[in-house]
């Protein structure tokens, strides 16, 4: 029975991480430019932001931009990029209303400089919200992500900040971009994919995982309320024994 807004779930998942996938084929199904399909795929971040924040999740990671999506034509990055911007510009009155925090990891410097500048405003300016943190990943890579940790644990090491035999996987974390938020409970993937495509290698590690043949402009709450759901029955052991 499909689940309604009426029958929400319980077991609200803290933290719900998003590999948005179908755009493409979403807009190809109907003879349309494949920017067409991630301008109604923004439209759904909306929707599901919106959910997201009723259903009481504290924080939402969604997988905007891969380091690897720069491989695309010129024209998709160019209408991605413009996306993104437009998206920020118009949706942070909305955050603001709905209490929503801003935050991004990545690589952020590799974006355009217009992106990067109304991305520094809009989370600058959704800084003291409370309600929702909202962390879109641009430009982001896991593995690109782990090496920059390593970087940076170095770094910590060469100033005499950090002894090498302190560095367990804790002390490691608090080196990642995602330092300040807790793992994923949940992974959402829409379009039937089986894949993890370089998306928080580290932080996935105990998430349960929602795979679901929806392609993500036709994603909305409903279908949101059912990943949850089969979250919910799942028993999380965490390696050890039930
Ligand atoms: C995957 O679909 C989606 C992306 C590479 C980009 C995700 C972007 C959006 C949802 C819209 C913009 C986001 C924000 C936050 C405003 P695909 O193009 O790989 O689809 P396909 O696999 O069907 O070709």
């Amino acid at each position: 029975m499909p689940a309604t807004v009426n029958d929400e779930p319980r077991n609200i998942p803290r933290h719900i991480a998003i590999i948005m996938d179908g755009n493409g084929r979403w807009a190809r199904e109907r003879g349309l430019p494949r920017t067409e399909g991630h301008r109604r795929g923004a439209d759904t971040v909306r929707t599901v932001c919106d959910a997201c924040g009723e259903l009481g999740v504290d924080f939402l990671t969604l997988y905007a931009f891969s380091s690897e999506n720069w491989k695309r034509p010129k024209r998709e990055v160019q209408a991605l990029m413009k996306l993104l911007e437009q998206f920020l510009r118009t949706r942070t009155p909305e955050m603001m209303e709905q209490n929503i925090r801003l935050q991004a990891i990545g690589r952020l410097h590799a974006l355009p400089p217009a992106c990067q500048q109304q991305l520094h405003r809009s989370i600058e300016q959704t800084s003291q919200n409370t309600g929702l943190t909202l962390i879109l990943a641009l430009s982001y890579g896991g593995r690109e992500e782990i090496v920059d940790g390593v970087k940076s644990l170095l770094d910590s090491i060469e100033r005499g900040h950090l002894d090498k035999g302190m560095i367990d996987t804790e002390v490691f974390s608090k080196h990642l971009y995602t330092r300040y938020y807790p793992d994923p409970d949940l992974l959402i993937r829409t379009s039937g994919e089986m894949r993890l495509s370089n998306f928080l290698l580290w932080q996935l590690s105990y998430t349960e995982f929602y795979i679901t043949e929806t392609l993500w402009p036709d994603f909305g709450k409903e279908d949101l309320i059912n990943a949850i759901r089969a979250y919910g029955q799942r028993h999380r052991r965490f390696g050890a024994v039930a």
